[in-house]
């Protein structure tokens, strides 16, 4: 593992984590859950950006405590709303259109804005704030030099979703059963780059037009011609250390008979 204590700090590269992340129930539980994780990682940087057109009490609170309480500094808030037809109504399907596309994109425009500032060496991760994620998977990704891969646990209907690599450390394959055609069957979770590719091509961002599942493929495809040029890491594709888990939301059908919500007067 990295220790802070044991690596030299000043030369490490950042790794600037980018969540998306929107109002609901478990938000604020999913939140602590992931900055815990965060917490633990050397040189990261946390790039939150809420679904939303202001800033919420519940997202600054957390980050007002993440600095305070915890000393973890490196967190940048921004918020970016998804556009009104882009947003789900009563009783449709959750895949209905892409999610964190607009937020991700937020995000990509500071990176870009605020390069002069950052760390050149840098590495940029696309977190979602509903993944499991080993603290292992930040030492694989900081030395990505254009974009790196790794397999996924739980997503596309498989156990793992994963790169296959051949003896020359080149991906050949992907195991990946739903939408195989995809150009990059991977999911959000399963790939990082450098901050230097994304500023070298500064026009590149998140389509909201793209089939379901292809938001992956149609992000790699402004950067990477061909599966050779993948760096495939975790053992070769042969470790998974990041899980696509959904939090279901609660049930809360005791709840709807009460006067008073049950969380009134708490700390909640
Ligand atoms: C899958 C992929 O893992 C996502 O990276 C991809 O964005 C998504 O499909 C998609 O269909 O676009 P899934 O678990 O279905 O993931 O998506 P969520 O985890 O619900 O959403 C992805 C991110 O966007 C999360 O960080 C979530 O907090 C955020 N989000 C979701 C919003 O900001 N606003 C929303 O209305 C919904
Ligand atoms: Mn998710």
């Amino acid at each position: 593992m990295e220790k802070a204590l044991t690596v030299d700090f000043e030369k490490l590269p950042t790794v600037y984590v980018v969540t998306p992340t929107y109002a609901r129930y478990v938000q604020k539980a999913e939140l602590i859950r992931l900055s815990h994780t965060f917490m633990l990682v050397p040189k990261l940087h946390w790039i939150i950006i809420e679904d939303s057109e202001w800033r919420t009490d519940v997202v600054s609170k957390l980050v007002r405590r993440l600095k305070n309480e915890f000393d973890f500094h490196m967190i940048t808030h921004l918020q970016e709303p998804t556009p009104q037809t882009f947003k789900l109504k009563a009783g449709d399907p959750d895949w209905k259109y892409p999610k964190g596309i607009w937020q991700r994109n937020k995000a990509l425009a500071w990176l870009r804005k605020n390069y002069g500032e950052l760390d050149s060496n840098g590495v940029v991760y696309f977190a979602d704030d509903d993944n499991t994620y080993d603290l292992e998977i930040f030492r694989e990704m900081r030395y990505t030099r254009g974009v790196s891969v790794w397999p996924v646990g739980f997503v596309g209907g498989m156990l793992v979703e994963r790169p296959v690599v051949e003896k020359a450390d080149i991906v050949t394959s992907f195991n990946s059963m739903w939408r195989k055609n995809r150009p990059f069957p991977i999911d959000m979770a399963g790939f990082a780059m450098s901050l230097h590719l994304i500023i070298s091509n500064k026009n590149a961002t998140f389509s909201d037009s793209e089939p379901i599942g292809y938001v992956e493929s149609q992000f790699l495809k402004q950067f990477v011609k061909s599966w050779t040029d993948l760096e495939p890491k975790a053992d070769k594709c042969t470790k998974v250390l990041v899980w696509h888990t959904k939090a279901q939301s609660p049930t809360l059908h005791e709840e709807k008979k009460l006067k008073q919500p049950s969380s009134d007067g708490l700390v909640w």
